[in-house]
């Protein structure tokens, strides 16, 4: 059943706090795609990959709690979604472990991130790896540990991860190779061709490498400030204006109905002033931020709350992600040396005849029985006391019993009196059974 359900999931990176660049380009096209039905969607901040781009710990904690703070503020409900926090899923890390032991070192060589800062450092005539760790090398090899563990099948990402998507399929198809089962599901990368890429300060797209960000929970104070400061041309209040001329026209429209955004442009193109222009940007901003942010400001006074939405989302995840890894261990040989152990092989006892004595209503009485457990090969006369019963016994077992066929079964005499008698079919079965006796 869970087979036909779509699993998509995507990682969130925790470095500084949102701009509205990635509102518009990724959280809110992620967090409307949370609400279709029929998806089970995986939601999870990347702390283990932050790690790489820093090594401030206290940093690292403020980014995983705003960047949480804000996906919850902005609308990502837990309860709907799988919503976690990387590092807690160990599983992860050691999967990590038993793809890098499949995933070639070539694969990794021609990553787009690690060949970026080998470029980078040859340019420069430094040594080619100056500043390279581990970590940034084998990254691809740890976000197929985050995308395969659940096996999802689509993965929501920008262009730029592309090629990491590309890499998880390869790692995933080797080791399923490797190891003779369709482990994993090979994942597709789910590129958002439509997706917004929103203009910054200066125009260029809104990058916290170009410094031109607007931050996405700033006071709305500051948030018209920092539109004030969006680059304009000079044209003067009364001159026509065109959509491109400025940023501010599509950040708008980022944020608008399109009939808005089509009085916005009339009204431009009548010679609305820049300055009227940024003020109705600011209105329209403030107007679909101020809920968001009022939350986002109640989670970041409440860290503890935060704190146990991801411990939820992580033992959610887990329940899938223990058993998972415990069947990836034994696929790969770590498995305890139990199974080694020598199989005892249980014999079961051989059955023999059985002489028993027994008592019912006249006395005593003892009978043999055959190997086969059902067949009565002879049974006594009541016997007055336990003794005489036993002393007969004994007399039978010493071979003292002569036996007759009748027309049906065998007949006992011991010292000349009939003592016993059965249904044996002949002389040789009694033979045998006295002879089996344990
Ligand atoms: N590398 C992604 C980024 O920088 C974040 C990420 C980590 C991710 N693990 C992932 C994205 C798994 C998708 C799937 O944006």
């Amino acid at each position: 059943m869970t087979e036909l359900i779509r699993r998509v999931l995507t990682g969130i990176k925790p470095t500084g706090s949102p701009h509205l660049g990635n509102y518009v380009g990724a959280i809110k096209p992620a967090i409307d795609a949370s609400l279709q039905t029929g998806v089970r969607s995986y939601y999870f901040l990347a702390d283990l990959h932050a790690l790489i781009g820093g090594t401030d710990p206290g940093k690292i904690q403020r980014a995983t709690l705003e960047i949480a703070a804000s996906w919850l503020a902005l609308g990502l409900d837990p309860n709907r979604v799988a919503f976690y926090r990387q590092s807690d899923i160990f599983e992860i890390a050691e999967l990590n472990w038993l793809l890098s032991c499949v995933a070639a070192k070539g694969l990794l060589n021609r990553a787009h991130a690690y060949k970026a800062a080998v470029d980078h450092n040859e340019a420069a005539g430094h040594d080619p790896d100056l500043g390279v760790t581990a970590g940034l090398y084998t990254y691809p090899v740890l976000m197929s540990a985050d995308i395969l563990m659940f096996n999802a099948h689509a993965v929501p990402v920008g262009r730029d991860q592309v090629q990491h998507i590309e890499i998880a399929r390869d790692i995933a198809q080797r080791f399923n190779h490797v190891y003779g089962a369709d482990y994993f599901t090979l994942p597709e990368a789910l590129v958002d061709e439509h997706c917004a890429v929103l203009p910054g300060l200066d125009g260029r797209k809104m990058s916290k490498s170009y410094d031109n960000t607007i931050g996405l929970f700033l006071p709305p104070n500051q948030m018209r400030a920092a539109i004030a400061q969006i680059v304009t041309n000079s044209k003067l209040p009364g001159e026509p204006k065109a959509k491109d001329e400025s940023a501010l026209f599509a950040i708008y429209q980022a944020f608008a109905t399109e009939t808005e955004s089509t009085a916005l442009a009339d009204a431009m193109a009548d010679g609305l002033a820049w300055g009227e222009v940024k003020s109705r940007l600011g209105d329209l901003v403030e107007s679909k931020i101020a809920p968001a942010r009022e939350r986002y400001q109640a989670l970041l006074a409440n860290p503890s709350e935060v704190e146990a939405i991801l411990v939820a989302g992580a033992a959610k995840v887990r329940v899938e992600s223990m058993p998972f890894m415990a069947r990836l261990r034994d696929a790969v040989g770590l498995r305890s040396l139990n199974s080694l152990a020598p199989k005892l092989v249980k014999v079961e006892a051989k059955k023999t005849a059985k002489l028993t004595t027994f008592k019912d209503s006249e006395g005593f009485r003892f009978k043999l029985v055959a190997a086969d457990q059902k067949t009565v090969l002879l049974e006594s006369i009541a016997f007055d006391d336990a003794r005489g019963c036993g002393q007969m016994m004994a007399a039978l077992k010493a071979g003292q019993g002569v036996f007759r066929e009748l027309e049906f079964g065998v007949e006992c005499e011991i010292d000349g009196a009939v003592v016993a008698n059965g249904g044996g079919d002949s002389i040789a079965d009694v033979h045998d059974g006295l002879n089996d006796i344990a």
